[in-house]
């Protein structure tokens, strides 16, 4: 009969996951005593490493053990092999060729429109799509309808401007920008488009 101990501690702020008192124990008389067999010498990882161990017995002669051990090489050791992983300083210094690899890199102008504006502008539909239709689609709280020319037909009077105005101001039920984060531009193009879908010239 096999067992394997376990020193462990764990406390909020800490968590001990080895220890000496870790090894693997073996029985002879059904559990009465028992003798530990992961000694100095036995081949056996010993010491303040030890962390879990489980065992399976394969038959007399054999038993297999897998071992979570805590004994950590050396970080120099482990810096010496090449490694795939990336580091954030590789980010920092990333060129276009890491262990063999190619990344793009981009200049620093390449970095600030990332950063900034989105290198593809919206179409007016897909704006329209993503923050108008909700109410404009079926004229919500009386939102004038998307494609009715009735009702676009006395907003499209007052003039882009003023259309414009109100949108970022909302009016109404339309809260300021119709919710949405668009920019003076997209606004602008979005009304447009709403207009020209409800077969209205679009007057300054
Ligand atoms: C939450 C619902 C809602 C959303 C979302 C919404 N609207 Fe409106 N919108 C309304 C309502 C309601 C009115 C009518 C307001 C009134 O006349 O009281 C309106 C009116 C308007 C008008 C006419 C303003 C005027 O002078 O009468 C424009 C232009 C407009 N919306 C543009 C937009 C645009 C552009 C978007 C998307 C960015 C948008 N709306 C999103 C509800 C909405």
């Amino acid at each position: 009969m096999y067992a394997a101990s376990w020193e462990k501690d764990r406390k909020a702020w800490d968590f001990l996951g080895s220890g000496s008192a870790s090894g693997i124990y073996k029985s002879t008389d059904g559990g009465s005593s028992w003798e530990r067999i992961s000694n100095e010498g036995s081949g056996f990882p010993t010491g303040l490493d030890v962390g879990r161990i489980g065992l399976t017995v394969f038959n007399e002669n054999t038993i297999y053990a897998v071992h979570d051990n805590q004994d950590r090489r050396d970080k120099s050791e482990e810096n010496e092999k090449e490694s795939d992983v990336l580091t954030k300083d590789d980010f920092k210094t990333f060129s276009d060729n890491v262990n063999g690899r190619v990344y793009k890199s981009f200049s620093e102008d390449e970095q600030q429109q990332m950063g900034s504006a989105p290198a593809v502008a919206k179409t007016p539909e897909a704006l329209y799509q993503g923050a108008c239709m909700a109410c404009h689609a079926t004229g919500v709280a009386n939102a004038p309808k998307f494609g009715d020319k009735t009702a676009w037909e006395p907003k499209a009077a007052l003039g882009i401007n003023t259309l414009l105005q109100t949108a970022i101001t909302g009016k109404g039920a339309m809260p300021p920008k119709g919710g949405s984060a668009y920019s003076e531009e997209e606004l602008r193009s979005v009304i447009e488009y709403m207009l020209s879908e409800a077969g209205l010239a679009v007057a300054n």
